[in-house]
């Protein structure tokens, strides 16, 4: 489901359950030693994801331990994000010779508990989200908007490193002409910051879609002259 809003280069792995033939590295074992089943679930089938992902990429398996802030470790030359929510675990990564940033997030397509939009969004972005869209191009904007917010600090932390608020970065979407539950958005960092390569780090563009009552979204950074760059 989520390769439809990648680039090329981009490898993605998904599960829409719990995948028993999944294992741990040691190192990874011990970070979820003591959480709940559920926890040490998702955390596990994750990363079996992830491992699939790397063997697509042809490389050899490796454990994804958590650093700083819980940034996902990739192996050297390697960049990628992990999500997890109710029925839905998925890895994308990529060379970071392709990309250089990837950030995804997925949730279940249904109204935020009471309170947590206003929490998350700036003022034009509250009156988008809560416009309620129905028939064929169904979707919970307020999740939508939360969901690609959490994408983009994905992306953001690994590539600048430092803190990035719900309120700083506004975000704009819009629907696809010939499909009415997937699009596009953008975000504009109100606080820009500097990438790892030096690069200025001001947004980034999205994708989203609405399916299997989950919603989906993904930011992929290209490498200057990468695969996943839009005029190569
Ligand atoms: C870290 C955070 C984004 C995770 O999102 P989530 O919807 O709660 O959880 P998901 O299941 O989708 O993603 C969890 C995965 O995110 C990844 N992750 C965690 N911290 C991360 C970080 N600092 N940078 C990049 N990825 C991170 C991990 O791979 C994690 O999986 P793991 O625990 O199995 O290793 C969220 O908990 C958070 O802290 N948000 C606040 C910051 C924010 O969103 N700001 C908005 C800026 S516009």
């Amino acid at each position: 489901m989520i390769e439809v809003l990648l680039p090329e280069g981009a490898r993605a792995r998904e599960a829409f359950g719990p995948d028993g033939s999944a294992v741990l590295y040691p190192g990874e074992a011990a970070l979820v030693a003591t959480a709940p089943q559920e926890r040490r679930e998702e955390f596990t089938t994750v990363r079996g994801c992830a491992r699939r992902a790397m063997a697509d990429l042809g490389l050899p398996p490796a454990p994804v331990l958590n650093g700083r802030r819980n940034v996902p470790q990739w192996p050297a030359g390697v960049v990628g994000s992990m999500t997890h929510c109710a029925g839905y675990r998925a890895a994308v990564l990529a060379r970071d010779t392709d990309l250089v940033a990837i950030g995804i997030d997925a949730e279940p397509d249904m109204p935020l508990r009471p309170g947590i939009l206003e929490s998350i969004a700036l003022p034009g972005e509250l009156a988008w989200a809560r416009t309620p869209v129905t028939g064929a191009g169904r979707v919970c904007r307020d999740r939508l908007l939360f969901s690609a917010k959490e994408a983009v600090y994905k992306t953001w932390f690994p590539l600048v490193g430092t803190e990035l608020d719900f309120d700083d970065a506004r975000l704009s979407f819009r629907t696809d002409a010939d499909s009415p539950r997937r699009g596009t958005f953008r975000a504009v960092v109100l606080r820009p910051g500097t990438g790892s390569d030096g690069r200025p780090v001001t947004g980034f563009a999205g994708r989203w879609l609405a399916d299997r009552g989950l919603v989906v979204t993904a930011i992929a950074v290209p490498a200057p002259d990468g695969a996943g760059h839009p005029d190569r």
